[in-house]
């Protein structure tokens, strides 16, 4: 290894970048953080995570001081590691497909610097990127711009990365699998000895196949995912219809088949985060231009979407009319543990209680400043859940909070107007809400 420079480069500190960039530093792998954003790249030297992420703090604190991660935004310095992984984002456009301006710029620059280089140098794709991407574009880009070939001396692979926000730092440290995509012999076998130095014993299983079905697994996952959450609300709209079924039983019970499995079985408000929507537009948009219209996604989609009109029509159903009545809509991220408000089910919710006439007010321990971003004064913001609930008409949890499960139904009582209570999260154990107008996902009416 050499001493003066790292090991490895990684281009894009968004979430997938820097969760990487720690976690190869925290293995003793020189790492060096390259973007464009210089008050970012300065935070991430000080050792201070430019996003909320549990672990990620202290990780990169701890990196940083052993001088193993260091950030920069003169990406020049890549032409002095090894490898350079590519993390920059491939934002969705209108028509679904991504925009692969931030990876064409990245790999001229790359490709640039690489043309004086003496010696081997990998580049990695990690973006999400459609099946074509890496052997188009981006091995175009790359020969064009270094005037050299794929081969002796650059390597190129796809490398797609899976892990979820939350539990970024975990995933990354404990992956099922590492999916390695490049059609020379010589690039798949210098990143496979990089995740050997990484993962030592412990490294997963590593699936070594072409660039185009690397990427492709990428998406495959997430379209499996989507349509996993799509398929248990299905299961729980059904459900409700039933009197005494709850859904939740249901999951429980297919999820034991090992063939269908119980993870990501929970009903809900719909699936959002950066993630699960945008690559499914990107895949349905990618098929379409093949001349495959992929409708079970474009299904999956569509009753995500519905997902969010059905927690609004419990409300409405609850309260008659929404027409000026106030809504307190009790969390805001995707998920909980999280800021991040993209693609979020309660922003689908309050545009709904909007159009309908509500007066909406959100509580969330940690996205309201995101939310206020994106909704401005459209609707209040409220300190904590009391004051959110102060004078509400109805109630909506959109977000699985471990506060929210903490309440009790005498915590609604005492400040709610009326006790309409719209639990789109099923966090709250009816049993103890049947003296008040509670509804929840997936439940059936009860059995006199
Ligand atoms: C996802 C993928 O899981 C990850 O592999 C990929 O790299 C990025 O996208 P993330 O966006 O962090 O990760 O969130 P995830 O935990 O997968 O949840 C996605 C959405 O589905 C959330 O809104 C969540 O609330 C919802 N969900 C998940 C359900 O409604 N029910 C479930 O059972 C599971």
């Amino acid at each position: 290894m050499k001493t003066k420079w790292a090991s490895i480069s990684i281009v894009g500190m968004g979430y997938v970048g820097i969760c990487t960039a720690a976690t190869f530093a925290s293995r003793g792998i020189r790492t060096i953080g390259i973007d464009i954003d210089q008050a970012r790249v300065e935070q991430i030297r000080r050792g201070k995570a430019p996003l909320h992420e549990p672990q990620l703090d202290s990780m990169l604190k701890n990196v940083v001081r052993k001088k193993l991660l260091d950030a920069t935004s003169d990406i020049s310095v890549a032409v002095h590691t090894d490898v350079t992984f590519l993390t920059v984002g491939t934002p969705s456009q209108p028509d679904g497909s991504i925009d692969l301006s931030y990876i064409k710029n990245a790999t001229e620059d790359l490709g640039n610097l690489l043309r004086e280089k003496r010696g081997y140098h990998l580049v990695v794709v990690k973006s999400t990127v459609v099946p074509g991407t890496t052997n188009g574009v981006v091995k175009r880009f790359l020969e064009q711009s270094s005037r050299k070939t794929i081969g002796s001396e650059l390597g190129l692979c796809a490398n797609p990365e899976f892990l979820k926000e939350g539990t970024a730092i975990s995933d990354a440290l404990h992956p099922d699998k590492i999916v390695i995509g490049s059609d020379d012999k010589k690039s798949a076998s210098e990143l496979a000895k990089l995740y050997r130095r990484f993962y030592g014993a412990q490294l997963p299983p590593v699936i070594l196949t072409s660039p185009e079905a690397a990427e492709l697994v990428k998406y495959a996952s997430n379209a499996f995912l989507a349509t996993k959450v799509s398929f248990i609300n299905t299961i729980a709209n059904i459900a409700e219809q039933i009197p005494g079924v709850d859904v939740g039983t249901i999951a429980e019970a297919i999820g034991l088949d090992p063939r269908i499995g119980g993870l990501f079985l929970k009903a809900g408000p719909g699936y959002g985060g950066s993630c699960l929507r945008k690559d499914l537009q990107a895949l349905i948009n990618y098929s379409q231009n093949k001349n495959y219209d992929p409708i079970l996604f474009r299904a999956t989609e569509e009753a995500n979407e519905q997902q969010a009109n059905r927690v609004v029509d419990m409300a409405e159903k609850l309260l008659g009319s929404l027409s000026s009545k106030r809504v307190a809509v009790l969390g805001l991220a995707f998920k909980k543990d999280t800021d991040d408000i993209r693609e979020a089910a309660s922003i689908r919710v309050i545009n709904q209680l909007k159009n309908r006439g509500a007066r909406v007010v959100a509580y969330d321990p940690m996205a309201i400043p995101n939310t206020r971003r994106h909704l401005s004064e459209q609707i209040d913001y409220a300190d904590n859940v009391q004051s959110a609930l102060k004078g509400a008409d109805c109630a909506i949890i959109m977000t699985e909070w471990d506060q929210f499960r903490q309440l009790a139904a005498k915590d609604f009582q005492a400040y709610m107007n009326n006790t309409n209570i719209v639990d789109a999260r099923r966090i709250l154990d009816p049993k103890h809400y049947a003296h008040l107008n509670y509804v929840t996902i997936g439940m059936g009416p009860s059995i006199a």
